[in-house]
């Protein structure tokens, strides 16, 4: 099901609850959470605590989105404090493959995702154990960039492969995301639209139903 994914990452932390119960309402039923280690990626954002919170609070489904070194380290942790879905990054581990397995073991759902920079055939030999695939249309790192066109012909490339190889993974787009660019991304056959500064910048419930206009049409 095509859905609009809201990223906390560009939430008001001094209204989050007020913000949260908003998209709740809105029908909004996963949240994604980018968590930032100022090493992988170029600064620091959330971690363990957050999502320990969101599981404890609410029932949305918590996509969580490893941008740090050392993934295998910290599966556990973010297993116990409540992900449903773990998505870790190719380019920070030397085993994707044993990572995969890893977070699967766990029970949570095992997303793999690639840099603007990584080709789309590096992760062709793990395809058969992701649940997701995180298209990064923008370098990873920082909310409210711009989307770049160059990663739709990827996001093509995996509905493609999913389908003639009957892969069970959804596909899913992080970055730039808002009006302006969903209905391209969709069109080039992303299901899964990650959306920060496009949902929270400005009225919540507008940005919302605007992007939900999209994903119908
Ligand atoms: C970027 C993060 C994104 C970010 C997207 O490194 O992974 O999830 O929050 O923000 P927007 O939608 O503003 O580009
Ligand atoms: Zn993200």
């Amino acid at each position: 099901m095509k859905k609009i994914i809201p990223s906390l990452l560009s939430a008001d932390f001094w209204c989050l609850k007020d913000q949260l119960l908003e998209l709740r309402q809105l029908g909004v039923d996963t949240l994604h959470v980018d968590v930032m280690d100022g090493n992988f990626v170029p600064n620091i954002s959330l971690g363990v605590p957050i999502v320990e919170s969101l599981s404890k609070h609410s029932d949305f489904i918590l996509d969580v989105h490893l941008m740090i070194a050392n993934p295998e380290q910290y599966v556990m942790a973010f297993k116990k404090a409540g992900a449903d879905i773990l998505t870790v990054h190719i380019e920070a581990t030397n085993h994707i493959h044993r990572l995969m397995q890893q977070i699967r073991e766990t029970g949570c759902k095992a997303g793999v995702s690639l840099n603007p920079g990584t080709p789309v055939e590096f992760i062709k030999p793990i395809l058969h154990l992701a649940d997701v695939v995180l298209v990064m249309s923008v370098n990873p790192g920082f909310g409210g960039q711009q989307f770049l066109s160059e990663t739709l012909e990827k996001i093509a490339t995996l509905q493609n492969w999913k389908q003639a190889f009957n892969y069970n993974y959804v596909v899913e787009v992080d970055g730039g995301i808002n009006v302006e660019t969903a209905k391209s991304v969709l069109d080039a056959g992303a299901e899964w639209l990650v959306s920060g500064s496009g949902v929270f910048k400005g009225d919540i419930s507008h940005n919302i139903a605007q992007l939900n206009g999209i994903l119908l049409k």
